[in-house]
């Protein structure tokens, strides 16, 4: 087994004033819908958690087929299914006191709902940052948000001025320049973004002559989109001085090097996960220490940005 602790001094990331001991945390989305699995990805060696998305009530979601695996990637349309905050602050709750930060991931249909979430999770200080999601391609009222640089600005001010912890924006690549959505989640004081949620896609089932998924719709995640995610955490970072976390793709320790030398401070795993298992955290962990030590850097900070190098 990996020693963990041989590796960490590397690996550790200090950003928005907290320490993720490594930079693998996981995606919103995956898995982290509930206490007892979170506490078992921290325990598997995961840097930090986004839990699923919450929103102030709680929501059904889609009606099934909702997840497809197309083989290089997840096409899903969960239609962000939740038990409403409140629930989920309960669920939360007993994870007070693990060792890796949790960043609880919303989302918001209006800015009067951003005001109240704002208020109720400023006081619960078992979450220690924000993962605003004004990116799910698939939800009306929601996916709308991500391409209004208006909006987004507006959406973010909203959030801080009543929420007492970092907040980190989650971009969506369905844009058409997506450094201009960076910018309005910046003005409106965003601590930190997050690139990429999914990218809208659909499938067909050719015998019936019908989508696949039940919403027609959804996201699709895992190795397709990488090289998307890559070009934009290396567009935004390129132009705006913010932490950025890569997500798209991520299998290897090579995928997360890639992401660091585009710029990213740390990177978000999610269908790996779906596919791999738990295990993953470890093997990355391993490669990313096998790269630093074979080619000499003594932290991973030294390979950051690298790319941008002319
Ligand atoms: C869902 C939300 C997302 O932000 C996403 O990228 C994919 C799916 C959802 O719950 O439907």
């Amino acid at each position: 087994m990996t020693d963990l602790a041989s590796i960490e001094p590397m690996l550790k990331v200090e950003t928005l004033g907290l320490r993720f001991r490594n930079p693998l945390i996981l995606a919103a989305g995956i898995l982290g819908l509930t206490a007892p699995i979170l506490k078992r990805v921290i325990e598997s060696g995961a840097g930090g958690v986004v839990t699923k998305s919450i929103g102030l009530k709680p929501r059904k979601g889609h009606p099934n087929p909702t997840v497809v695996d197309l083989g290089f990637g997840l096409l899903n349309s969960m239609g962000l299914p939740n038990p409403g905050l409140e629930e989920f602050m309960k669920e939360l709750e007993t994870l007070r006191g693990l060792e890796a930060p949790i960043i609880l991931s919303i989302y918001a249909f209006s800015e009067d709902e951003l005001v109240e979430i704002g208020r109720i999770v400023s006081d619960f200080n078992v979450v220690s940052a924000v993962e605003l999601n004004v990116s799910c391609p698939h939800v009306d009222g929601i996916s709308e948000i991500a391409k209004n640089p208006v909006l987004v600005e507006s959406y973010v001010q909203t959030l801080k001025r009543h929420l007492d912890k970092p907040v980190i924006v989650k971009l969506s690549p369905n844009v058409s320049d997506i450094v201009r959505i960076a910018e309005a989640a910046v003005d409106g004081g965003a601590d930190a973004l997050t690139a990429i949620n999914t990218v809208r896609a659909m499938s067909i089932d050719i015998e019936v002559g019908r989508p696949v998924l039940a919403g027609i719709f959804g996201g699709l995640s895992g190795p397709a989109i990488r090289p998307i995610a890559v070009r934009c955490v290396y567009e935004i970072t390129e132009s705006l001085n913010v932490p950025v976390f890569g997500c798209g793709g991520i299998e290897t320790a090579h995928d997360v090097i890639e992401f660091l030398m585009a710029g990213a401070t740390a990177v978000q795993l999610g269908s790996v996960i779906a596919r791999g298992g738990l295990r993953v955290f470890k093997r990355i962990l391993k490669g990313l220490r096998d790269f630093l030590e074979e080619r000499g850097y003594s932290s991973i900070d030294e390979v950051r940005g690298l790319a941008h190098r002319r």
